[in-house]
């Protein structure tokens, strides 16, 4: 499974992709506000950090404005992944950006259905929400299983981008079902790295070592 992260810090982005575990990055206009910086500036940035994929999305509303919009954003640097909402004008976008080998990631995506669509217009990536599913009490990992069957189905290849990641839970689940891409913000990154035993058990062999280091 490859890891995106999900963030616009880019100190953040930094640290993460020094462990060596970042395969590309995500980015929303929320995040992309929280950085505070100019867009383009920032996803430049980002770009010369992360050697793969960087979702950067479109505001517009009409696929004609999305496809100008996004056809501006690619042209930045060559990893980047166009990020579409999934409304029956983003699906018109990213079969435009499919036709002419513009990589997409169809967002917002909270059902199954929605999911078969976006890959029928040829989406490179769905990004299906499951923290903000289990928000509503609803069970956001059944529906990254119910995708992986209807793309296998089918033999779609449209890579699942689990996202709205909000646990290590998440991420091994996501990992079991065989979601091809997890994205989550640095602190659930963390997350997955600890473990108290881990750390428990390091401190005991150090502290143990120091017995006989000498010797
Ligand atoms: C996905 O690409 C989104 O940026 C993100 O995962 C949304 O997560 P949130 O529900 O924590 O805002």
């Amino acid at each position: 499974m490859k890891i995106f992260i999900d963030t616009g810090d880019t100190t953040e982005i930094k640290e993460a992709n020094d462990w060596g575990l970042i395969d590309g990055v995500t980015t929303n206009p929320s995040l992309a506000a929280k950085a505070g910086k100019n867009f383009k500036q920032l996803i430049t940035e980002i770009t010369q950090i992360v050697d793969g994929p960087i979702s950067a999305e479109v505001v517009s509303l009409t696929a004609d404005e999305m496809y100008k919009e996004g056809k501006e954003l690619a042209s930045w640097h060559k990893n980047i992944v166009v990020k579409v909402p999934l409304i029956p004008e983003g699906l018109k976008a990213v079969k435009r950006f499919t036709a002419e080998g513009i990589k997409t990631n169809v967002t917002l995506c909270f059902n199954a259905n929605q999911a078969l669509l976006a890959a029928k217009a040829g989406a490179s990536y769905i990004s299906p929400f499951v923290g903000r599913l289990d928000d509503i009490s609803q069970d956001g990992l059944q529906l990254i299983r119910d995708i992986r069957l209807i793309y296998d189905n089918y033999g779609f290849d449209t890579e699942i981008l689990t996202a709205s990641a909000r646990g290590p839970y998440h991420f091994m689940e996501a990992a079991k079902i065989g979601s091809d891409v997890i994205t989550a913000p640095f602190s659930v990154i963390k997350q997955v790295i600890k473990h108290p035993l881990t750390d428990s058990g390091l401190k005991q062999f150090l502290e143990d070592w120091k017995k006989v280091a000498n010797l």
